[in-house]
C-alpha cells in the first residue's frame, strides 16, 4: 500500500481538449492499453483487474474481475459489454465528466472488456437528461470509427467491437442492471427476477457485464501500467485505484474531488478540501454515498470514506457521492423529499415498494404538518423493515435505509414536530 495523490481523472476535467482523440493519444497514452490488452489472453487480463482491487463504483462496490470471470467461455449467444451511465443516484454526478472530458478512457476500456470476456458488441445507457453527453460520446465514437480505433479489424488486430449509445428516458430504476436491460431491449424498464444473473442471462439472453461507467474507464490505466500498480494507488486493503468523489450540499466548495481510495476522511474532505460548512455553520448531518445510503450524524464522520469502514458504522460508500447537511437545515424535511423521489420512481412492480414507500411519505408528511403521533415514528421503522430485502431490486433498500437511520440518528428532529414547536 501507498499513499499517492496520483490522481487519472480530474486533472482532465474543464480541459476542452482532452475529449479530442489527438489530446487522447498523444497527452494519455490513449490505446497503448489496447494494443497491450490485444497481446494479452482473456484470462490474463481477468487476473491482472481481479489484482487491481478494482471494485464497481456503481454503487454495489462488486470487484470487477471477480464479475468477468462469471461470464462463460463458451456461448451459443453473443455476449454483450454494457455501460451503466444512468447516473441517476442523487447527489451523483462523477460520470458525467468521464463522458464529458475523457470519453475515450471508457470507449477504450470498452474494447479492452469486449477482449477479456469474449464480446464484440457494446451499448453504452446513458440517463435521458444527459443529451450534452450522449451527443459527445455518439462524436467520439464516430472518430474511433473514422480512425480505425473501433469497428472491424481494430488497428490491424484482428479484432472487432462495436459501440452504440442508447438513451433513456429519464426513469431512475433504469439505472439498476436488469431494468436498464430490459430498457434497452425496448421493453418497459422493470427489473427482472434473478438468478439467472447477467453474466449468465443478460441482453438479448447473451452473457453481458454491466459496469459503470467510472469502472471502465479505469481499465486503460489498469492494462498499461497494472494490476499492482494500481492496487497500490488505494490505501485500504482490497480497494484499489481512486475514487472520484462528488461533494453537494452546505459546504463552501463543493464539486468533484479524486483520493486514491481510503485516502480521505469524511471530516478531512469537508473541512480540509470544501472549505468547510456554509456561513460557517455546524454540520448536522452527512449523507456519504448517495441519497439511498444511510445518513450519518457529525459525530460519525472521522470514518475513512471507503467500503468497509462506512460498512462497518452501518452505511456505505454507494456512488461515493457526499451530501452535506448543516445544522440549519430540517433533517425530516430532507427525509420527505427523498422519500418522494423514491416513491415516485419505485416501477410498482414490488407491493412493499410500491406501497410502503407512498405510506411513507404520507406519515412523514403529517409529522411535518404537525399531525403526527409518537406511534407514528414507530410505524415508520415497521414499514420500512417490511421493505428492506423485501424486494426483487434495490430500490427498496434504497427508501428503506434512509427512514431507517434518518429515525435512528435524528429521532428528537421527528418529535419534535409531534410534541410541537418545530415548524416545516
Ligand atoms: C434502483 C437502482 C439504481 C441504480 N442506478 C445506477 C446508476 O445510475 N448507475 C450505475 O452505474 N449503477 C446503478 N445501479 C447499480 C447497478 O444495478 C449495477 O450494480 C452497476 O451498474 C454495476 O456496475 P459496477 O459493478 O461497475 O459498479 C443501480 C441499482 C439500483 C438498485
Amino acid at each position: 500500500m501507498s499513499t499517492s495523490n496520483e490522481t487519472l481523472f480530474i486533472q482532465h476535467f474543464g480541459n476542452e481538449e482532452s475529449r479530442t482523440l489527438n489530446y487522447y493519444l498523444n497527452q494519455m497514452n490513449g490505446y497503448t492499453a489496447l494494443k497491450k490488452a490485444l497481446g494479452m489472453k482473456p484470462d490474463q487480463l481477468i487476473e491482472e483487474v481481479k489484482a487491481s482491487n478494482l471494485r464497481g463504483r456503481g454503487g454495489a462496490g462488486f470487484p470487477t474481475g471477480v464479475k468477468w470471470g462469471f461470464i462463460p467461455k463458451q456461448s451459443d449467444r453473443p455476449k454483450y459489454v454494457v455501460i451503466n451511465a444512468d447516473e441517476s443516484e442523487p447527489g451523483t454526478f462523477k460520470d458525467r465528466d468521464i463522458m464529458r472530458y475523457t470519453p475515450f478512457l471508457l470507449l477504450e476500456g470498452m474494447v479492452i472488456t469486449g477482449h477479456a470476456i469474449g464480446s464484440n458488441v457494446g451499448y453504452i445507457y446513458i440517463r435521458g437528461e444527459y443529451t450534452r453527453e450522449a451527443k459527445l460520446l455518439n462524436e467520439a465514437i464516430q472518430t474511433a470509427y473514422d480512425r480505425g480505433y473501433l469497428g472491424k479489424n481494430i488497428q490491424g488486430t484482428g479484432f472487432d467491437f462495436d459501440v452504440t449509445v442508447h438513451r433513456g428516458a429519464g426513469a431512475y430504476i433504469c439505472g439498476e442492471e436488469t431494468a436498464l436491460l430490459n430498457s434497452l431491449e425496448g421493453k418497459r424498464g422493470e427489473p427482472r427476477v434473478k438468478p439467472p444473473f447477467p453474466a449468465i442471462e443478460g441482453a438479448f439472453r447473451g452473457p453481458t457485464v454491466v459496469n459503470n461507467v467510472e469502472t471502465i474507464a479505469n481499465l486503460p490505466f489498469i492494462v498499461n501500467r497494472g494490476g499492482k500498480w494500481f492496487s497500490d494507488l488505494g490505501n485500504l486493503p482490497g480497494s484499489g485505484g481512486t475514487r472520484l468523489v462528488g461533494v453537494s450540499g452546505h459546504v463552501k466548495k463543493p464539486g468533484l474531488y479524486e483520493f486514491g481510495a481510503g485516502g480521505v476522511t469524511i471530516r478531512e474532505l469537508i473541512y480540509d478540501y470544501c472549505g468547510g460548512i456554509l456561513g460557517d455553520k455546524k454540520l448536522k448531518a452527512v449523507i456519504p454515498g448517495g441519497s439511498s445510503s444511510p445518513v450519518l450524524r457529525a459525530d460519525e464522520i472521522d470514518v475513512i470514506l471507503d467500503i468497509e469502514p462506512l460498512q462497518k458504522i452501518g452505511s456505505m460508500l454507494g456512488t461515493a457521492s457526499v451530501m452535506v447537511v448543516s445544522e440549519d437545515y430540517n433533517v425530516v424535511q430532507l427525509l420527505r423529499r427523498m422519500i418522494h423521489f423514491y416513491a415516485h420512481e419505485s416501477c410498482g412492480q414490488c407491493t412493499p415498494c410500491r406501497e410502503g414507500s407512498q405510506w411513507m411519505e404520507d406519515i412523514v408528511k403529517k409529522i411535518l404538518r404537525g399531525q403526527g403521533r409518537e406511534e407514528d415514528i414507530d410505524l415508520l421503522e415497521d414499514i420500512a423493515s417490511n421493505i428492506d430485502g423485501k424486494t426483487l431490486c434495490a430500490l427498496g433498500e434504497a427508501v428503506a435505509w434512509p427512514v431507517q437511520s434518518f429515525v435512528k440518528k435524528f429521532r428528537p428532529d421527528f418529535e419534535a414536530f409531534i410534541r410541537g414547536g418545530a415548524h416545516a
